[in-house]
């Protein structure tokens, strides 16, 4: 007898068996009693190794990443050329302390994130090894540079779990909770959510009254342009939900930063490198920052964090900002290769990927009663589910309803925001990949919606 073997596809995933398998449930319970309970996991996926945009669990189960090491792997898991440079430098040097000594790799990094940094712009670079190290690296450069302390950030912002960084953060409250005083000086602004604005317009009557209020309230009383180093923002906000403000907001941003010698910094962590379909999210609304925040996809998972900064502007001496393992050769060598595969073509495939999930994903609210909006830029994509799209009530648990039944079919996605659900994926997913995403996530989103008809 002719034995029939199933024809496996390498680049789609297959589940077999109940999840968590009995591997993973052995790691989940030491994790459970040795590893901090801090960290949040909304299913229970063990990995064991990565290709591409695949994923294997423990037990040998194998999913589609949608999510990408949260934005991180933009060139994929272990590409074979961000591993060969991984395994070269590290049998040559792994690390050296660039505090002290100099080595090739940084020099040549920090020339590249300067000429592809946004705008005709000289930059000098300053490493770390995480997005919240580069955005320490914000604050203390716009103190520095300008003698100014006081920092103006946005509501449902993520910048990082630092004391520096979480005092700018203001996503949720068990985020800072117990962890103050944080830092003095740091003031909030409504960011540009247009669905859901915080101040009741549309977009046709909108004036953009988000910067207004910077401008006109606080400016004016407790963060006066004298004493006021910088703006920092999300180019999209990221954790917040994926949310994409208009041009009008950049240009009325840089406007009021501009006319008040306010520099404007650009958190580009989870949202640059490639992510949404061009190098950097602010190119999408020619918009330049003075100082950029670059970490996550920088070095396809390899530790790295940047603060890219106008060269006039990062004139600090010797001894005043550094890091011992910042920008670690392996990291260094691991970026470089990874920004070469993004310019030769993975920026390229993730503005035609992300161009063909929207197209197939963008009248899901015609189709869906629980999906209030689909928005997003490249593989930067948000999906927000509500329990009636009239009112726009927030569904969270919806939302986590249709990740986890997204899970058990073997579709890694995560949630972003209180109630929508994030697609970040490696930049280096093909179109039977999105496809696969595409259909899960319809059919996991109709069974969730009639169930709670
Ligand atoms: C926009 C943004 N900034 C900063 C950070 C902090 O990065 P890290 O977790 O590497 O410290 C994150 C992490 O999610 C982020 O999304």
């Amino acid at each position: 007898m002719v034995q029939i073997r199933e024809q496996v596809r390498p680049d789609l995933p297959v589940v077999s068996g109940p999840l968590p398998g009995p591997r993973a449930q052995a790691v989940i319970a030491r994790d459970g009693e040795f590893v901090s309970p801090s960290y949040t996991r909304s299913y229970p996926l063990v990995a064991e190794r990565g290709e591409g945009a695949i994923v294997e669990d423990v037990d040998g189960n194998r999913f589609l990443d949608f999510n990408a090491g949260i934005a991180v792997v933009a060139t994929g898991h272990c590409h074979p050329r961000v591993v060969e440079a991984i395994q070269k430098q590290a049998a040559r040097l792994i690390h050296m302390s660039c505090t002290d000594f100099y080595y090739e790799g940084m020099a040549t990094l920090a020339e590249k994130l300067s000429a592809i940094a946004p705008g005709n712009v000289p930059r000098r670079v300053s490493f770390g090894n995480s997005g919240a190290e580069a955005i320490e690296g914000c604050i203390k450069l716009a103190r520095y540079a300008t003698g100014r302390d006081k920092i103006i950030a946005f509501f449902g912002s993520f910048h990082g779990r630092t004391l520096g960084a979480l005092s700018l953060t203001a996503r949720k409250a068990v985020q800072r909770r117990g962890f103050g005083p944080l830092l003095p000086g740091v003031v909030h602004a409504p960011y540009p959510y247009c669905y859901r604005c915080p101040f009741g317009k549309r977009p046709d009557d909108c004036a953009v009254e988000c910067v207004g209020h910077i401008e006109n309230t606080l400016l004016k009383t407790i963060a006066p342009p004298e004493e006021t180093a910088a703006i920092v923002v999300e180019t999209v906000q990221g954790e917040g939900g994926y949310i994409v403000p208009p041009q009008k907001f950049f240009d009325e941003l840089a406007r009021v930063a501009r006319q008040n010698g306010i520099l404007l910094i650009f958190d580009e962590v989870q949202s640059g490198m490639g992510r949404t379909g061009k190098m950097w999210a602010g190119d999408h609304f020619g918009a330049v920052p003075d100082v950029l925040a670059v970490a996550k996809g920088i070095a396809s998972g390899m530790p790295l964090g940047a603060t890219v900064a106008r060269t006039d502007l990062m004139n600090w001496p010797p001894g005043a900002h550094a890091s011992t393992f910042g920008g670690n050769p392996v990291a260094c060598a691991a970026a470089l290769v990874t920004i070469a595969l993004l310019e030769e073509e993975l920026v390229d495939n993730a503005a035609r990927m992300g161009a063909y999930l929207m197209d197939r994903m963008h009248d899901w609210p015609q189709r869906f009663p629980i999906v209030g909006e689909v928005r997003g830029l490249g593989l930067m994509i948000g999906i927000e589910l509500v329990r009636d799209q009239a009112t726009r009530a927030r569904a969270p648990e919806l939302r986590d309803e249709v990740v986890g039944r997204a899970f058990e079919r073997g579709l890694l996605v995560l949630g972003a925001g209180d109630n929508t659900i994030r697609l970040c994926p490696p930049l280096v997913v093909n179109r039977d990949q999105c496809a696969f995403a595409v259909e899960t996530l319809e059919a996991c989103i109709s069974e969730v919606g009639n169930r709670h008809a």
